[in-house]
């Protein structure tokens, strides 16, 4: 191929006699062209200036190189030394293709009229040149792999830069802060989010007159806001979330009257807010959610007629919900209250935001009461109100059936002690006609399981778990066409597991699971494994995993071997029940199995040694049934901890300390010992795979953070953290 090209350009030059562009651009463009290890250009005829791509000035300079978007186009080697020689250059355009190699030092000494360079979306490596030429006005080096420090003589002559943005790279030290004191005073926007910066935000900020742009969210930098970024009053957009920022938010925020977008979630930010942020009219976006913050809301926000989301969750705002007059905020779309210490009734006022789609106040201290009026929010699509105190769950379902848009209803530990409604006529024909997402988790409901929920036909996640429903796990729920998540623990139902729960289309086949809802949720998701555990978020549906719960209840019988079609289930948990025969062998038809609980019931045989075949297996427990035999030997089975098969007096080997009559074992495990620290990567690797977009604990480990962006498409999704919350 590039032997082809190489004929072909001699050839070339050979023809040529009379051109516009210069010989040597010529020369240049073709050396280029020679790096790229699949050239896909089309630069075959004799002026160059004609290429595609190519802009030459009157002289037969060539200014501009604009090749983006050729995914393909693979340069081999540095971009320069192939480019020294157009001298002319003021527009490089390389991006979203897959250029590999990194800039060398001298990159810009020739380049002294470049003012446009974009080489965003490539695969470039390396650190930073130097400085960049004098003439240039915007710099994009995005999602690349460029590392290292930000030389402090990089901006240096670079007067009329306006922007810079390195965003998604691994670049490390402090932000340039200072960049407008001493070299580009005319910078609008910076973009340093997620990198590896670190240290405080220096002063410097304060003299950027043009600023309108700053962020540099999802770095390690720490300290609090650099006192004048109050000066920047042309900035538009502060985006700082998922830092370790601390210190308060000031009053001279007020300052900044142009401000549209304040995102400063996942930070130490403490204090109140600002008394009169009200005065920034033009506030779209207020994400401070997962900070320290305190006090009660400054009545003036609720002047912010423009907002359209509001995120003050996971802070300890307190005050009367009631009392706030919502009514103004008629752009509102979000607003999400979550884990605070509000207290009042469910403020009415809220019924006037007639662009909401989602609405949380979960987890405050409300007397919550859900009015009719909730039907006039015709966008409503996700509400929230767990732990709000909801009485009369007749009343509250006769209300919401009627929301067409909802498509996320979560009431968990509401209604206490409540009778749920179980008529077949409790829900009309097009009631929750969208809804996919149902959580009444921990509210104790009584009676038997509710026979409406067969209606409600789009249903993909239902936790009813932490009730007191009777009966037996229904048929019907085997006809689910959406149904992947099904929590059902800590009830009292009874009866065998019925083999139609084994036909789920969603967790029985790959073709019907592809069409999972991929889109993201209008808030993220919390989900609290265990009343002492952290919170796990999702963001999209997908991310949720299929899973099983039907944990501590009273289902006995056997476990039916068609729980081998339910294949695409990544937690199955049968534990604390009556169960008893043999663990079916078939289960380990169960390839992405990550959890697998069938401890406390009545199981007896030995261990299935298929079992050792799932290799995602991140936790297992067979404790306390009648398993007897040795555990299967030289597989991950070994690595889990004695807890997962105590309580089984006739089970025997490693990792329990009973040794198996007549096994010859010391020389074999010495043998296995290699081999199993392989397999125990593999169950880590399984693990975080399984995992998916699951970001659980971001906050914890960088390295999984840094993973999950590879999930992470969207930058909609603003949230992706967890944090330690109060139960
Ligand atoms: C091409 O550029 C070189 C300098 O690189 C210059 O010496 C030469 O005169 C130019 N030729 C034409 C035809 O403009
Ligand atoms: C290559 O470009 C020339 C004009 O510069 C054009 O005539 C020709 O059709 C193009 N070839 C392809 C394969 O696009
Ligand atoms: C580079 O080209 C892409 C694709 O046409 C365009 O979106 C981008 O704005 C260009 N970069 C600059 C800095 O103009
Ligand atoms: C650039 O020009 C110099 C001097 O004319 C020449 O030696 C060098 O090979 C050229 N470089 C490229 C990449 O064409
Ligand atoms: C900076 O921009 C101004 C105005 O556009 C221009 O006159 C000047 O030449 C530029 N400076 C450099 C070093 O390119
Ligand atoms: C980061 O850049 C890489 C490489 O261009 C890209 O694949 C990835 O999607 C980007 N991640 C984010 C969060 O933008
Ligand atoms: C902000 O600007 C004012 C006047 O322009 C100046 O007096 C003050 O020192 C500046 N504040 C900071 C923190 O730089
Ligand atoms: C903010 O504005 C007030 C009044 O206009 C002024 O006194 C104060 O210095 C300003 N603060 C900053 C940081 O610019
Ligand atoms: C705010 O924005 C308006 C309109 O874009 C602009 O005219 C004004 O100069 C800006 N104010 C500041 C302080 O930058
Ligand atoms: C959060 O604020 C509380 C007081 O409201 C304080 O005790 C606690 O140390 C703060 N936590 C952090 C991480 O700043
Ligand atoms: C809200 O705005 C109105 C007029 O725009 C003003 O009269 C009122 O004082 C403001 N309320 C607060 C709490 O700032
Ligand atoms: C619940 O609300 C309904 C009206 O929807 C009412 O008829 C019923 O009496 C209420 N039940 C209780 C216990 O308050």
């Amino acid at each position: 191929m590039a032997r082809g090209l190489l004929f072909f350009l001699l050839l070339s030059s050979i023809m040529s006699t009379n051109y516009a562009c210069n010989e040597t651009q010529r020369s240049s463009l073709l050396s280029f062209a020679l790096t790229l290890s699949s050239p896909s250009l089309n630069w075959t005829s004799i002026d160059c200036c004609h290429w595609e791509g190519i802009t030459c000035d009157h002289d037969g300079w060539v200014t501009d190189l604009d090749l983006p978007s050729r995914s393909g186009l693979n340069l081999n080697g540095g971009i320069f030394p192939s480019l020294e020689n157009l001298t002319h250059l003021s527009l490089l355009n390389l991006s979203h293709n897959s250029l590999y190699g990194s800039l060398e030092p001298r990159f810009f000494l020739s380049l002294n009229c470049l003012e446009i360079l974009d080489l965003s979306y490539n695969r470039l490596f390396g650190e930073l040149p130097l400085f960049i030429p004098s003439s240039t006005r915007i710099v994009d080096l995005s999602n690349n792999n460029f590392h290292g420090a930000i030389p402090s003589s990089f901006f240096r002559r670079a007067r009329n830069l306006t922007s810079f943005n390195v965003k998604n790279n691994t670049f490390s030290g402090s932000i340039p802060s200072s960049i407008c004191l001493h070299s580009s005073p005319l910078i609008r926007l910076l973009d340093f989010s997620i990198n590896k910066f670190s240290g405080n935000i220096s002063g410097g900020l304060g003299k950027c007159s043009k600023l309108q742009v700053f962020r540099a969210g999802y770095n390690r930098l720490s300290g609090p806001l650099p006192e004048d970024i109050y000066n920047a009053t042309t900035l538009e957009e502060i985006s700082l979330p998922s830092n370790a920022l601390h210190g308060d938010i000031s009053d001279e925020i007020v300052n900044l009257t142009n401000l549209t977008i304040l995102e400063l979630y996942a930070n130490q930010f403490s204090g109140m807010l600002p008394m009169n942020m009200g005065k920034l009219s033009k506030l779209k976006l207020i994400l401070l959610h997962f900070n320290n913050l305190t006090g009660s809301l400054p009545p003036s926000l609720l002047n912010c007629t423009n907002l359209r989301e509001l995120n003050l969750g996971f802070n300890h705002f307190v005050g009367k919900l009631s009392i706030l007059d919502f009514s103004k905020l008629s752009r509102l779309t979000k607003l999400d209250f979550m884990s605070n210490q509000f207290t009042g009734v469910f403020p009415t006022s809220l019924y006037s935001c007639k662009s909401l789609k989602a609405l949380r106040l979960s987890l405050n201290d409300l007397d919550g009461q859900i009015r009719p009026e909730i039907l006039s929010l015709k966008s409503l699509s996700f509400l929230s109100l767990s732990a709000s105190r909801l009485s009369n769950i007749t009343r509250v379902l006769n209300i919401l059936m009627g929301c067409k848009s909802l498509k996320v209803l979560i009431l968990s530990n509401n209604f206490i002690g409540e009778e749920m409604p179980n008529g077949d006529g409790i829900v009309g024909v097009d009631g929750f006609q969208n809804l996919g997402i149902l959580s009444f988790r921990g509210c104790q409901l009584t009676g038997p399981f509710p026979v409406w929920l067969s209606k409600i036909k789009k249903l993909e996640v239902l936790d009813l778990s932490s009730n007191r429903f009777t009966d037996s796990v229904p048929t019907w729920l085997g006809n689910f066409r959406s149904l992947f998540h099904i929590n059902l623990g800590n009830n009292r139902i009874s009866g065998e597991l019925p083999k139609q729960l084994c036909k789920l289309p969603m967790l029985v086949s790959e073709q019907t699971a592809a069409q999972v809802d991929h889109t993201y949720l209008q808030l993220p998701f919390f989900v609290k494994p265990a009343s002492d555990a952290d919170f796990l978020q999702y963001s999209s549906l997908s991310f949720f995993p299929p899973a099983i719960h039907l944990h501590k209840n009273s289902i006995r019988g056997n476990i039916p071997t068609e729980i081998s079609q339910l294949v695409l289930l990544h937690t199955l948990n049968l534990d604390d029940n009556n169960f008893s025969g043999n663990i079916p062998d078939k289960i380990s038809n169960l390839k992405k199995l990550e959890t697998l609980d069938l401890s406390m019931n009545h199981l007896s045989g030995e261990i299935p040694p298929s079992l050792m075949s799932l290799n995602f297996l991140s936790f297992l427990n067979v404790s306390y049934n009648n398993l007897e035999g040795p555990i299967p030997k030289g597989t991950q089975l070994q690595s889990f901890d004695v807890s997962a098969f105590e309580g089984n007096p006739k089970l025997c080997g490693a990792p329990l300390r009973n040794v198996c009559p007549l096994m010859h074992r010391n020389s074999q495990d010495m043998e296995n010992e290699p081999q199993l620290s392989l397999v125990h990567t593999s169950v880590v690797l399984g693990f975080i795979v399984g995992l998916g977009g699951f970001c659980g604990p971001l906050m914890l480990k960088k390295t999984w953070r840094d993973a999950y962006f590879q999930f992470l498409n969207n930058v909609q999704d603003r949230l992706c953290v967890m944090k330690k919350v109060r139960a």
